[in-house]
């Protein structure tokens, strides 16, 4: 993998570019963050601090110039060339197409320019919207880890493992 770190991508209605400071209130307000602001500044001052590093790649997926939602690679892997995304965008901007046109985009910037092998993602079977974005942007389910996370009741829900390696892109060229 190549250590270039969080570089603006622009797509066809977005642009997602590395945290700034200024992120915080319009995450908040945007729900994007559940907290208050001054909880919101010191969660983005430590992301923007672990952001700056050449393997690290957290972006604020923006829409006309505010902040909305987030897009993050929490596992990166080095050595073994691969990375896990995680992601969320405000309730007023769901369903709207946008966090598929940014883990797409984010997918080729990864793959292709990071020279990354595999991204992929973990995500509760029940949380369909998420899946159907892992579907959209071209991730195939690989498996279900069954009782994987814990939920607040007390019970544990199955975890899908959504991925895509680099080959996956020019399946078809050939
Ligand atoms: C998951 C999340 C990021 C999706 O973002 P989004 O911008 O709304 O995603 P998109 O608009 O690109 O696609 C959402 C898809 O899910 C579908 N969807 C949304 N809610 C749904 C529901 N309750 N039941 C079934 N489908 C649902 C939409 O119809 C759409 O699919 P379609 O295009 O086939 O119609 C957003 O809901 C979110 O931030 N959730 C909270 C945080 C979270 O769950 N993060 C992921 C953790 S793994």
């Amino acid at each position: 993998m190549k250590p270039i770190g969080t570089k603006p991508i622009a797509t066809q209605r977005l642009l997602l570019r590395p945290q700034q400071p200024s992120d915080a209130g319009e995450l908040v307000a945007a729900h994007s963050l559940a907290m208050t602001v001054d909880e919101a500044k010191r969660t983005v001052a430590a992301m923007i601090e672990e952001g700056s590093k050449p393997f690290a790649f957290h972006w604020t997926i923006t829409l006309e110039g505010h902040a909305i939602g987030r897009i993050k690679g929490w596992e990166v892997n080095p050595y073994n060339g691969y990375i896990q995304l995680g992601y969320d965008i405000g309730p007023d901007y769901r369903c709207k197409g946008y966090m598929t046109e940014a883990v797409s985009a984010v997918i080729r910037y990864l793959l292709e320019q990071a020279e990354a092998n595999r991204v992929y993602c973990s995500v509760r079977e029940n949380n369909t919207a998420s899946c159907r974005v892992c579907e959209k942007a071209g991730m195939t389910h690989e498996g279900t880890m069954r009782q994987h996370y814990a939920r607040q009741d007390g019970g544990y829900d199955d975890v899908r493992i959504y991925g895509i390696v680099k080959s996956d892109l020019t399946k078809g060229e050939e």
